[in-house]
């Protein structure tokens, strides 16, 4: 089997390609390398800019050579970033996605598996969300990933079949060499933090949680690579032409336990500073797996400490 994988040359996308790898998959990446490594990955890369206006023509003709499913990673990530620069993230995420579907419609690839996000959720004030859940959100990097879900899933007009993956808080490495460089999240964050010799920072402890910090669903990045692998095995053996699914644990921890697990995984009795709250923080964002266990048949192999630890040795 053939995978086209966009932005595979990123932090999640080059685990998916390691552990398609590793299933037997042929791999091909397509990256502009923006924020990628084309030596994260040992397959063909092909550096195209997924927005650019020559894309569709140079998406046409990889396309050619007939790949048996898409999965779509490509995309700008930071939220605050997002806030300040929109434009940007609507042309690469949505104008990246439109000519990636002309040009999928126009060589005959009719299955794709599209990286979205919990940010599509918003400010949810629930115990878990649901994909059935209000999708509500709040900054332009959570719309682009929701317009990107309502653009695979109208594509169904031409046969396309798509699967969206609402990844919560990925963290971990996999193996040495494919760790987040970015430092976007918790984790990464406060392992630059240590390492720089500076106090991690806990943004807001009065929240209406046990310990009054926020509380995610942090899932290791090998399980989410095997979502991948997983959704593409769906698009296989399914018809529906559109469906969404949480990948996460099913289980939240507030930042003060994160910190406490890395004071354990480091070895560090460091001390933490507690900031203001930041703008646009929901106090508990954790999946409801139920669809991706059964669906997917998926269940996260991978916990708190597998996670921290694998972020502070490889
Ligand atoms: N990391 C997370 O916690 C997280 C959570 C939810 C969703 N996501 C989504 O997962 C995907 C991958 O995220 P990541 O953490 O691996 O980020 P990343 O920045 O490491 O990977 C993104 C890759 O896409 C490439 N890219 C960006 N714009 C491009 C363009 N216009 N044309 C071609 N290539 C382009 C980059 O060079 C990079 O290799 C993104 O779509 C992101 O929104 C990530």
């Amino acid at each position: 089997m053939k995978l086209l994988v966009t932005g595979g040359a990123g932090y999640i996308g080059s685990h998916i390609v390691w552990q398609a790898q590793q299933a037997g998959l042929e791999c091909t990446v397509i990256d502009n390398l923006s924020t990628g490594l084309g030596d994260r990955v040992s397959c063909e890369v092909a550096q195209i800019d997924l927005a650019a206006e020559s894309a569709i023509g140079q998406l046409e003709k990889l396309l050619s050579k007939g790949f048996d499913a898409v999965i779509h990673l490509a995309a700008r990530k930071q939220v605050g970033e997002s806030v300040e620069k929109p434009e940007l993230y609507f042309k690469d995420n949505i104008g990246g996605l439109a000519n990636l579907l002309l040009a999928m419609r126009s060589t005959s690839h009719h299955k794709l598996v599209f990286s979205s996000s919990a940010a599509t959720y918003g400010m949810p004030n629930k115990d878990s969300v649901s994909e059935d859940d209000p999708t509500t959100p709040i900054n332009p990097y959570g719309q682009t990933k929701l317009i990107g879900e309502w653009m695979s899933a109208n594509a169904k007009q031409w046969g396309l079949r798509a699967v969206s993956l609402r990844y919560f808080n990925v963290a971990g490495t996999g193996k040495a060499g494919l760790a987040d460089t970015a430092a976007l999240n918790l984790i990464p964050i406060a392992i630059g933090q240590l390492r720089a010799g500076k106090s991690p920072v806990v943004f807001g402890n009065d929240y209406p949680t046990p310990d009054g910090s926020c509380i995610r669903d942090y899932v290791h990045v090998n399980d989410l690579a095997l979502a991948h692998i997983a959704a593409v095995d769906y698009l296989g053996r399914e018809s529906r032409p559109f469906d969404v699914f949480n990948i996460g644990t099913g289980k939240g921890a507030s930042v003060i336990e994160v910190l406490d697990e890395l004071k354990k995984v480091s070895g560090l009795n460091f001390q933490y500073e507690v900031s203001e709250r930041r703008a646009g923080d929901p106090p508990k964002l954790v999946a409801n797996v139920d669809r991706m266990e059964k669906e997917l048949g998926l269940k996260a192999r991978y916990g708190l400490t597998e996670i921290i630890d694998s972020a502070w040795n490889l």
